[in-house]
């Protein structure tokens, strides 16, 4: 059947792996790809498949009521895959407000717009993607479920949890179609180098500091964002309308002890050693979460998902991707991302 999907955030990382997968595997659907191009939006992560003839680009924002109801006027919208949001923690503590305007008031803008065009009992879909930071932290060996009391503790994590609740809401209030997935920390291909795994690549690449927060003691639950990609893609397909799933590879790993994995698989493909010589501690990160940790067993379970890879399987790829793709690491650290970092932790 032919679908008119809207996928916001498209050209950032993770959406640009769910627009591709969406655009080879499903050529008999329209995929309208709805970004603003922030600092971490780039049209270069969809090179290879931007003249594709059920690809079209719109650059805008997804707060902009005008803008968007015309693109669901003129596409004929039936269904949404959410993914355009301001996502890193550090720049939400110096910059909240951004957070609040882009990832819940934007949010709400997409909800409002879909209600007003499809009506309730419309058989069309809005998923949206959120993060398992909205459940705060958790001690070992405890595993966020779906069922996890909410406990945001950043300005990041509470735009997103305040995001999270709106859709709720509009499903409980309007009986309005959505589904929600909250997922682990992902890396791979097309990250922008100011998260721990492509800053820490792209730094030991340039012998430069790689500034690991506190004593490196925080523990995520990593997932390679290819396995993210195919997860969204079965949810919105098979995924119950109302429901939300958790996605996650079980695969915690300390900060130090992924940083030390990550220098030893550079000195490997770089023929160097002794690349952990390069972390630097720094000043911790003001409200830090200790530990995240995702339960997936209810989608594993319900709709039959797994990661295809581990994360030694998963960071190999992604070294590569890196190593091979120098061009797109110089551009995407050039500009504004420059002077962001260099504000971060060199003094
Ligand atoms: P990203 O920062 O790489 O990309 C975000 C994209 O959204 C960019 O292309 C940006 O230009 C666009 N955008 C931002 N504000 C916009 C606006 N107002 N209007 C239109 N476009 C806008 O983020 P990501 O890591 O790909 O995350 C995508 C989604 O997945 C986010 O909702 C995030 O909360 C969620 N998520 C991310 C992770 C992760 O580890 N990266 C984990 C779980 C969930
Ligand atoms: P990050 O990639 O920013 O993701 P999130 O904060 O959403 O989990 O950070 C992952 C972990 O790495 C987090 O515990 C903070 C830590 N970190 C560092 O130690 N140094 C850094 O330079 C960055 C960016 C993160």
């Amino acid at each position: 059947m032919k679908k008119h999907i809207l996928i916001t955030g498209g050209a950032g990382f993770i959406g640009s792996h769910v627009v591709r997968r969406f655009i080879l595997k499903y050529p008999q659907y329209q995929v309208i790809n709805l970004d603003k191009l922030t600092y971490a939006g780039n049209l270069e992560n969809l090179k290879d498949i931007e003249s594709s003839d059920n690809y079209h680009f719109v650059k805008g924002d997804i707060g902009d009521a005008e803008l968007v109801r015309d693109i669901f006027d003129r596409y004929s919208i039936r269904y949404v895959i959410h993914l355009a949001a301001e996502s890193h923690v550090d720049r939400s503590i110096t910059d909240p407000l951004a957070f609040i305007k882009a990832n819940v008031l934007g949010t709400v803008n997409l909800l409002n717009t879909a209600l007003d065009k499809w009506g309730p009992s419309f058989n069309g879909l809005f998923y949206h993607i959120s993060t398992d930071e909205v459940y705060g932290s958790i001690k070992a060996p405890g595993l966020f479920t779906e069922d996890t009391s909410y406990d945001p503790k950043s300005p990041y994590s509470a735009s997103k949890a305040s995001s999270d609740h709106f859709v709720r809401a509009y499903h409980n209030t309007y009986k309005f179609p959505v589904v929600i997935s909250n997922c682990s920390n992902n890396y791979g291909p097309f990250q922008f180098p100011e998260k721990l795994v492509p800053l820490c690549i792209n730094n030991i690449k340039n012998q430069l500091p790689i500034p690991v927060y506190g004593q490196g003691e925080n523990v995520r639950d990593w997932l390679f964002v290819e396995d993210h990609a195919a997860a969204i893609d079965l949810i919105f397909h098979k995924g119950v309308v109302g429901e939300t799933y958790n996605i996650g590879g079980n695969n915690q790993w300390k900060n130090l002890d992924l940083v030390k994995l990550i220098c030893r698989v550079m000195d490997k493909k770089l023929r160097r050693s002794n690349s952990d010589k390069l972390v630097k501690f720094v000043t911790d990160r003001p409200g830090h979460d200790a530990r995240y940790a995702i339960d997936a067993g209810k989608i594993y379970r319900e709709l039959g998902w797994q990661p295809s890879v581990d994360l030694e399987q998963g960071m190999e790829k992604t070294i590569d991707w890196y190593l091979n793709n120098e061009d797109w690491l110089n551009h995407v650290t050039s500009g504004e991302y420059q002077q962001y970092y260099r504000g971060q932790y060199q003094s």
